[in-house]
């Protein structure tokens, strides 16, 4: 199983520019969870703060139970080596080919000889649907492709923790869908524990186990799926639906007169923007059928469960629905099991 990730109070500035504070959240080992926020918000940073890269001024960040922020230079080295990154961009070098891109963490971390390696790096492109592609060169292949190679390379050295950053970046919504799809079947396969920052809502809403939102330099909320897709905090709502009308505006945040300005002409019958409100929940993605289960989703049951007395009334009401579906609360032999609802309406 992944380890845990947990970050205590931790607050990250530039000079007299605060990027967030006093973030405290936990990623639980083996789920996968995502981190929304507007553009400009700290996503990014706050990743290359999980591993290091950068260093809050203040709180702790627990990796597997050892504070980064106080151990030593040589421990930081040892920690890194649990995680696998998956930048915005892919970085991939632009003269290597997609084998050598996958190979280099192996070359550099690693002493294994040309042959482990040839099979360590032929595993992580087929377990990336890349087989075949291993001597093109990254300016020769799609986007998606681009991704995958990425994402190959961050799975080279058996990493516990996968940082994702925009996935969906510069990819269309159906090969975001299939990037998805395959983040759950690779968590499925090595129950590693992720986090996805991105600002992609349809993989907000189907993707992960657990969600956050960063916005004005704080964390809205982070916690079981169910509990921000049925929050009615106007920033979630207006992120989550992708509307004009709410507290964000074109650069972060915006001014009450705007507001209001804003809320007048939408009353008038001008057009917000975003897609008609999304009622409700829409059911998680699983992983591949013929896949191993995700061991995360009885984990996060027997979680949700423990702590469905601390939810929103409208998150509760979404968990039990999702029980009373059998959605993903299926007893190991494909059947619901009826007594299941009234169980956890008693708490
Ligand atoms: N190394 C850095 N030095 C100074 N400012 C930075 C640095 N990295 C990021 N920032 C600033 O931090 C803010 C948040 O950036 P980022 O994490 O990239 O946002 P997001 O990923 O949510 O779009 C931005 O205003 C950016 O300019
Ligand atoms: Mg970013």
């Amino acid at each position: 199983m992944g380890v845990e990730v947990s970050t205590t109070g931790i607050s990250k500035s530039f000079g007299a520019q605060t990027i967030w504070r006093d973030v405290s959240l936990t990623l639980p080992a083996g789920e996968v969870s995502v981190l929304l926020g507007p553009s400009g918000t700290g996503k990014s940073v706050f990743l290359k703060s999980l591993i290091g890269l950068l260093r809050p001024e203040s709180g702790a960040i627990h990796v597997d139970g050892t504070d980064i922020m106080m151990c030593s230079t040589a421990q930081l080295y040892e920690i890194r080596k649990l995680f696998g990154v998956l930048f915005q961009d892919g970085a991939l070098f632009g003269s290597m080919s997609l084998f050598d891109n996958v190979a280099f963490p192996l070359r550099e971390h690693t002493r294994k000889t040309e042959s482990q390696l040839r099979r360590i790096v032929l595993e992580k492109l087929e377990l990336t649907g890349l087989l075949g592609a291993e001597d093109k060169l990254p300016g020769e292949i799609s986007g998606g492709m681009r991704k995958r190679a990425g994402l190959a390379r961050a799975l080279v050295l058996d990493p516990e923790i996968i940082l994702v950053d925009e996935p969906d970046s510069g990819l269309d919504p159906v090969r975001t869908t299939y990037i998805s799809q395959l983040f759950l079947d690779i968590n499925a396969q090595i129950d590693a524990t992720f986090l996805i920052v991105t600002h992609n809502i349809n993989l907000a809403r189907t993707v992960p186990d657990n969600i956050g939102m960063l916005f004005r330099r704080e964390l809205v909320m982070f916690g079981p799926r169910e509990v921000l897709l049925t929050s009615e905090e106007p920033v979630v709502e207006q992120f989550l639906n992708g509307r004009m009308v709410g507290p964000i505006g074109m650069s972060e945040e915006k001014d009450e007169a705007q507001r209001e300005r804003e809320q007048a002409l939408v009353e008038a019958g001008h057009h917000a923007g975003g897609v008609d409100r999304i009622e409700g929940i829409i059911p998680q993605m699983q992983a591949t059928p013929g896949m191993p289960e995700r061991r995360a989703v009885a984990r996060r049951r027997a979680r949700v469960r423990e702590m469905l007395h601390t939810l929103p009334p409208a998150a509760r009401a979404a968990v039990q629905a999702s029980v009373a579906e059998g959605d993903e609360f299926e007893v190991g032999d494909g059947h619901t099991r009826p007594s299941a609802v009234p169980d956890l309406a008693e708490r």
